[in-house]
């Protein structure tokens, strides 16, 4: 079987994750690399062992179907738009980009050259988070009341003092919420549904950067429930991820990934105990796994071959992102936001 030849742009932390991934996915390999630092070619060539480029055209010459965009956040509209024109499918690590308009004009682009747009949220792979939404979607909670969202994590200075992006408006969008807090926050609105307002509170109170590394909200969503997101980069030493989802019937609770409690009024609870583990980032960012990256580039993999729509397109990776976006706002504007 043909393979799907894939080009990533960014050569920093997290390829090494695409890399593993590819490697082990019998139906794709890596075929070239874009930096946009001269630099930084010979000791990329040498860790991934293909060419590695520096001038955006002559990378996008090569013969590649899938372009992963791995480079800084604030960076990735640019990387798609060029991707998309050249023809070339894209998926993107989160957050798609900083803005929800950005991210608009990044689905108008890639509809019209019709190339497929994936956003790598890769916890929606999740074995355990499978099974909660699964829960929800049959009715076994009942109305959604309360939905909560904690990401409650730790990073040194050192994280943002080594970075020429981290932590800034321009290439990160802010920091807490947007870097760590967007995958949990995901997780959240996939599984309440559509946020209608929220009113949020950020601050930078302990790291020298200019986005947020402390920050509440609270949301209310469209079908009645309401929310709370707490998240920060500041909280030592960093706890395990958390969400917490309370129907009428019952709640069920995450942490870590990991499902930790399932109480449903009159049901027994099932085996909550789950053999699978991809890490948490809460205190170590390199401390994530990459089975649930490897089930996203499958996912894109499927959807090109299949044309059919990736799990977390444009518009899905829009949402969060908007109540992100909206939560800043909000916080600005010391006033209730409405999406
Ligand atoms: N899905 C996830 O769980 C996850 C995890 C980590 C990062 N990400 C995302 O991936 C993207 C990149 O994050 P990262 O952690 O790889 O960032 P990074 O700082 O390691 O790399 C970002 C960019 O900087 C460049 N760079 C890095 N070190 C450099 C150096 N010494 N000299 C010159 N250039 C250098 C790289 O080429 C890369 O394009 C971001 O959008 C981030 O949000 C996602």
């Amino acid at each position: 079987m043909p393979k799907i030849n894939i080009g990533i742009i960014g050569t920093g932390s997290i390829v090494n994750t695409y890399k593993k991934c590819i490697d082990e996915l019998e139906g794709a390999q890596l075929v070239a690399l874009y930096t946009k630092s001269r630099n930084r070619k010979e000791s990329a060539r040498k860790a991934f062992g293909v060419p590695v480029f520096s001038v955006m055209d002559e990378f996008l010459q090569n013969d590649i179907d899938l372009v992963c965009v791995c480079n800084e956040s604030g960076l990735h509209g640019e990387a798609i738009k060029l991707a998309a024109l050249a023809g070339k499918h894209v998926l993107s690590e989160k957050p798609l980009e900083t803005t929800p308009e950005k991210i608009d004009e990044i689905i108008a682009i890639c509809s019209s050259k019709n190339v497929k747009l994936g956003c790598t949220l890769q916890n929606r792979c999740s074995s355990d988070y499978k099974r909660v939404l699964e829960a929800v979607n049959s009715g076994k909670l009942g109305k959604l009341i309360m939905g909560n969202a904690h990401i409650n994590w730790y990073r040194n200075e050192s994280y943002y003092a080594d970075s020429d992006w981290k932590g800034t408006f321009k290439f990160d969008g802010g920091a807490a919420f947007i870097n760590q807090g967007i995958h949990t926050i995901d997780l959240l609105l996939h599984i309440m549904g559509p946020v209608a307002s929220v009113f949020g509170k950020v601050s930078t109170l302990v790291h020298d950067i200019e986005g947020e590394d402390v920050g509440a909200s609270i949301l209310n969503f469209q079908n009645g429930a309401i929310g709370t997101i707490t998240a920060g980069t500041a909280l030592y030493p960093g706890y395990p991820e958390r969400i917490e989802i309370y129907g009428e019937k019952g709640s069920i609770l995450m942490e870590g990934g990991r499902i930790i409690a399932w109480n449903i009024m009159g049901a027994s609870a099932p085996g909550i105990a789950s053999g699978e583990n991809n890490g948490s980032g809460a205190a170590d960012p390199t401390a994530i796994g990459h089975q649930n990256h490897k089930s996203v580039i499958a996912d894109m993999i499927e959807a090109i071959l299949n044309d059919r729509r990736p799990m977390v397109d444009g518009a899905e990776a829009r949402k969060a992102v908007a109540v992100i976006t909206a939560i800043y706002e909000s916080s600005k504007r010391e006033k209730l936001v409405f999406i």
